[in-house]
């Protein structure tokens, strides 16, 4: 990778990389923009298949964070620490000390949290070397998940815009959703939409996670390999990225496609796909910014309750956007980049 030209096409500000000799920690913290204010964005470990992969990795999501901040007005621009390592080694403590050490050398720039692989006891261990860190033991997102759950109430909230826009309802009573992937953000989904009515349709490649879907909320199972082609009103992608791609798209039988999962498109072209087969698309960093906005909204000294009813603007948001789609005749995808690009 030629690491210069990546993050000048890129716009991105800072690339720090980071190594401590004694705790073996590998890390490379990026920092896409600061304009609107610090960079956020949480801290992933992963045991990476390379170094290219890793970096394309931190790049890929810290400027994602700029955009989801800036669609919302936020006062916080985008960064991400990726560290590479597996998240079963040991020694964790040492590890996250030393990228505590590092972060406080950024003075306040980048501020880090949770992400896939990292837990609230290895953020604890960041909280012992700076303040510059979300997520620690005793804030409101640590607690019983919070973020996961307002990740899923933005979603839900989106699905409501989304079906409000293409289907002209008003409400989700017997609107079909099928939704792939029941962990953390997807279960707690499913939950919203069943008490506001939706028909729910479900797959997991976990057979426990199905069958409680099915149980708690009167869903019907789909094999995993089935749900994406499965007739309904929304598909609702919440398990990986790169679920819409050219052999997907074709194969979709839904007028809308909202879902939490990040990095939906497998290229930024799959949008105009969707929009040439009149399928709604909800931009992923959009519909899934509940937990970026309540980290913005905790760090600002809200309130639970304040939390949940600032992630309420993803509805409004939305509505907002595909009505500017519409308008200007481009993608949903376009139309949000548009609105995140004039605010940095
Ligand atoms: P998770 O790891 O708790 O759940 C993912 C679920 O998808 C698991 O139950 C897994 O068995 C299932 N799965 C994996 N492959 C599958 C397949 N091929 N078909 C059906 N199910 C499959 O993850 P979580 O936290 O629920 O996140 C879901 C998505 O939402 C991820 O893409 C994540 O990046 C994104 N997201 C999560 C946020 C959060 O607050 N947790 C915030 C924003 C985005």
């Amino acid at each position: 990778m030629n690491i210069f030209r990546e993050i000048i096409s890129l716009g991105f500000e800072q690339i720090v990389f980071c190594h401590d000799r004694e705790s073996g920690l590998k890390a490379v913290v990026a920092i896409h923009s600061t304009k609107a204010g610090p960079a956020l964005g949480g801290c992933r470990m992963r045991d990476y298949a390379s170094e290219n992969e890793m970096i394309a990795d931190a790049l890929r999501l810290a400027r994602g964070m700029t955009y989801k901040a800036a669609v919302y007005g936020l006062k916080y621009g985008g960064g991400k620490a990726v560290i590479w390592d597996s998240p079963a080694a040991g020694n964790h403590t040492a590890k996250f000390r030393a990228l505590g050490r590092f972060i406080e050398g950024l003075n306040g720039r980048y501020i880090t949290g949770l992400d896939m692989g990292t837990t609230v006891g290895d953020m604890d261990a960041v909280r012992l070397e700076t303040r510059h860190v979300t997520d620690t033991s005793g804030t409101i997102m640590a607690q019983n998940d919070f973020t996961a759950d307002m990740t899923a109430y933005g979603v839900y909230l989106g699905i409501k815009a989304s079906v409000k826009h293409r289907l002209g309802c008003n409400g989700l009573g017997g609107v079909t959703v099928a939704v792939q992937g029941l962990g953390k953000v997807g279960r707690r989904l499913c939950g919203y939409l069943h008490q506001a009515g939706a028909r729910l349709l479900v797959a997991d490649v976990d057979e426990r996670a199905a069958a409680h879907a099915v149980n708690a909320f009167g869903a019907r199972q789909i094999p995993a390999d089935r749900i994406v082609r499965t007739k309904c009103d929304v598909f609702s992608p919440c398990a990986h990225g790169g679920i819409m791609n050219d052999r997907t798209i074709p194969k979709l039988r839904c007028a809308v496609v909202a879902g939490a999962a990040n990095n939906q498109l497998g290229l930024e072209r799959h949008a105009d796909l969707l929009r040439a087969r009149d399928i709604l698309y909800a931009p992923d960093y959009v519909i899934n910014a509940g937990g970026v906005i309540i980290t913005a909204g905790e760090l600002d000294g809200g309130n639970e309750e304040e939390l949940r009813r600032s992630v309420e603007t993803v509805e409004t948001t939305l509505l907002n956007l595909f009505r500017m789609a519409e308008e200007k005749g481009i993608t949903t995808l376009e139309a949000a980049n548009r609105l995140a690009e004039r605010a940095f």
